[in-house]
């Protein structure tokens, strides 16, 4: 199945798998350029504020341009939107370009900081993982900046488990930040 998959749409208004719920009318769907700024600003929010990310200075709408527009099999970008309003995207996108990395994701997932302890993150990584599996993508990677225990707790209910620890190989607010490596295995 090619690019970004169905054009499913999921609501995620009843029971999650994590035991959360999200209120209702939230859906899950495919993110289109539409959604560029939405999913910027959330970013930079996260770049501003958490060490969720290593980029220290805000990104342009364009930053998911590409990931967004990709129709390789195994990419994908899902947004969560409620009331019209997108509160949260997860991605996998390339880890590295090498051919022998061809079924190898690295994947993402950012809310919108009023939107977390509702789902939403499980509910978008769920949506994700059914794409990249139905693609039969062999291998997922996560990068988790330490301490991340919202993170942590949602990749290991997704199936990932903890690989690895870098020490100290991002400096952030005036400090040095450890990352954690999650792996997810088919
Ligand atoms: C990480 C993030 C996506 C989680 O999304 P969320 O919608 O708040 O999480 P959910 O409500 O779907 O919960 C998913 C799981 O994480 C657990 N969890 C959520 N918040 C938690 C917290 N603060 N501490 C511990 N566990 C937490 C839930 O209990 C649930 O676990 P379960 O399935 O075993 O019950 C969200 O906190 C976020 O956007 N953080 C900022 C950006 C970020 O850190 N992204 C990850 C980059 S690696």
């Amino acid at each position: 199945m090619a690019g970004p998959g169905p054009e499913v749409t999921r609501g995620v208004g009843s029971r999650t798998a994590s035991g959360g719920v999200a209120s209702g009318g939230v859906v899950i769907r495919t993110a289109t350029a539409a959604d560029l700024p939405a999913m910027a600003e959330i970013y930079n929010d996260a770049v501003r504020h958490t060490l969720a990310t290593f980029d220290v200075d805000p990104q342009p709408p364009t930053l998911f341009a590409e990931r967004v527009a990709s129709r390789r099999p195994g990419d994908h970008v899902v947004v969560a939107e409620e009331d019209g309003r997108v509160l949260g995207m997860a991605y996998a996108a390339t880890y590295r370009p090498r051919p022998a990395y061809d079924g190898t994701r690295e994947t993402s997932v950012y809310l919108d900081a009023d939107a977390h302890g509702r789902g939403i993150g499980r509910a978008l990584y769920d949506e994700l993982f059914r794409r990249v599996d139905a693609d039969g993508i062999h291998t997922c990677l996560a990068v988790i900046a330490q301490p991340n225990p919202a993170s942590e707790a949602l990749h290991a209910a997704v199936g990932f488990e903890r690989v690895g620890l870098l020490r100290e190989v991002g400096r952030k607010f005036d400090r040095w930040v450890d990352t954690a490596w999650w792996q997810r295995v088919r």
